[in-house]
């Protein structure tokens, strides 16, 4: 029979023996943690290129084509894009889209059927192209400063004044001394980065780079000494008159009617003019009602309303309505159920959780009538 005290040197033994194997197990484990942890997030963001890839097919190949290489829309699969564009940017592209061109919006907070999760998928699989896409000669994008008005005035001028010339929250921008001073990439470098801490917000994160361009060349023809007016579409000039009365906001009505006065076809201005006088007499329901009437004068016109399908349609419907990603719409029930007037109303909202985006601030009323004059023809 053994001492208790060997007994107890065993133990000891092999007590040490298994701290010993745990204190290796444990270091071993660490050394391959970090490949491990490597080896999850790899995981995580092959799965989420997978689903982005997913999204891409159904919801943008359609204008983007389907390996990224551009149609409608510009190419995405494209190095020097991809090179210049953070991931926040596309992030904020996609989400709100681009205004007044055919780039959807497609967050839910912005009425488009992708939460921020799919979003940040069709992101990293936009930014999976990187590592292999060509270098594209630069797209055929010519900055413009019309453009550039255009954008200014919705986004800048609330702050920056009317054409840039100063504001209570921001300084004028349209001093061509000031602007000799530093050459247009300063000018970019300040638009994409802001001054936050300054109240100059960063727009790098929530406009293309496209459109930082258009608003580079408007600060540089301010700089040469011009006055650049953002172009009006009557319709768009109109319908903001409506909605300003609607809200109850005379001033801004009396400057929008001005900038349809300055487009409207020949046969509409005196009613215009008329809209003035009544606005400066304080008689609101009276010019919220001309206007309103000059608004639902629809000219349909099945011509036009193919040459606005195949801009803005075919891309999903087909050249002929035949279908595609979108449904056929030739002998269609849906649209012979339905009045011009629900017609007008679901091309306006779309279907929700669809790629059926609705054309809301893209199509007005006149052009949607153009159309639906089309899918009538279609469907007897
Ligand atoms: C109906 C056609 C259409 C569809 C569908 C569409 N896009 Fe676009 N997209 C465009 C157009 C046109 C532009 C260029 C806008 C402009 O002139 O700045 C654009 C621009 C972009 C840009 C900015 C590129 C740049 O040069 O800055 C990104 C990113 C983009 N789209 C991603 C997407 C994603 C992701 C989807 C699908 C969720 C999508 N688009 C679906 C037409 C479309
Ligand atoms: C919320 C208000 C606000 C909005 C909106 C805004 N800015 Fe500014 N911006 C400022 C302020 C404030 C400054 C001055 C910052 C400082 O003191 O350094 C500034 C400065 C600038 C400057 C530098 C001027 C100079 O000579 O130093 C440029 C260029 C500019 N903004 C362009 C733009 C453009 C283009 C837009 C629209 C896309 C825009 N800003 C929208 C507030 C705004
Ligand atoms: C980005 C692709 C896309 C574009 C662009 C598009 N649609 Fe659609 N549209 C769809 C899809 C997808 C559906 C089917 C939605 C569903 O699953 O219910 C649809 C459905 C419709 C329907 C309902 C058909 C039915 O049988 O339920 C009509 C009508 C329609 N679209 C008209 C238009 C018109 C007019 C335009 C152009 C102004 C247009 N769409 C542009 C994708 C698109």
């Amino acid at each position: 029979m053994k001492s208790s005290s060997e007994n107890y040197n065993t133990l000891l033994v092999i007590g040490l023996a298994i701290t010993l194997l745990i204190m290796a197990g444990l270091a071993l484990y660490a050394l391959f943690e970090p490949q491990r942890l490597a080896h999850g997030q790899e995981q995580i963001l092959s799965a989420r290129i997978e689903r982005g890839g997913e999204i891409f097919q159904q919801q943008c190949a359609s204008c983007h084509g389907s390996q990224g290489e551009g149609g409608v829309g510009p190419a995405l699969n494209n190095r020097a894009l991809l090179k210049i564009t953070s991931d926040n940017a596309f992030f904020s592209v996609i989400r709100s889209g681009v205004p007044n061109t055919q780039m959807p919006a497609w967050g839910i907070e912005f009425g488009g059927p992708l939460t921020d999760e799919d979003v940040r998928d069709a992101v990293a699989f936009i930014r999976n192209y990187e590592a292999t896409a060509p270098e594209i000669a630069a797209a055929a994008f010519t900055p413009d400063p019309v453009r550039g008005a255009l954008l200014f005035d919705s986004t800048c001028a609330i702050c920056h004044g009317p054409n840039g010339s100063g504001g209570d929250r921001a300084p004028r921008l349209n001093d061509p001394a000031r602007l000799q001073k530093f050459p247009d990439e300063w000018y970019r470098g300040v638009i994409q980065h802001g001054r936050p801490a300054r109240g100059m917000p960063t727009w790098g994160t929530v406009l293309s780079p496209n459109q930082i361009s258009d608003l580079v060349a408007l600060t540089a023809a301010w700089r040469g000494g011009q006055t650049v007016k953002p172009e009006y579409s009557f319709e768009s000039a109109l319908e903001m008159a409506i909605f300003s009365l609607e809200n109850n906001d005379p001033e801004s009505a009396a400057l929008n009617v001005e900038r349809a006065l300055e487009v409207a076809p020949e046969d509409d201005k005196p009613v215009l003019r008329s809209v003035i006088e009544q606005l400066s007499a304080g008689d609101q329901a009276g010019a919220l009602a001309q206007l309103e009437e000059l608004q639902a004068a629809p000219a349909a016109n099945p011509a036009e309303g193919a040459v606005l399908f195949s801009a803005n349609c075919a891309a999903c419907h087909g050249a002929q309505g035949e279908g595609g990603i979108g449904k056929p719409l030739q002998n269609n029930q849906f649209i012979q159920g339905q009045s011009d007037q629900d017609l007008q109303q679901f091309i306006l909202d779309g279907r929700a959780g669809t790629a059926m985006v609705g054309f809301q601030g893209r199509l007005d009323s006149s052009q949607i009538s153009s159309i639906i004059a089309l899918l009538r023809l279609w469907n007897p």
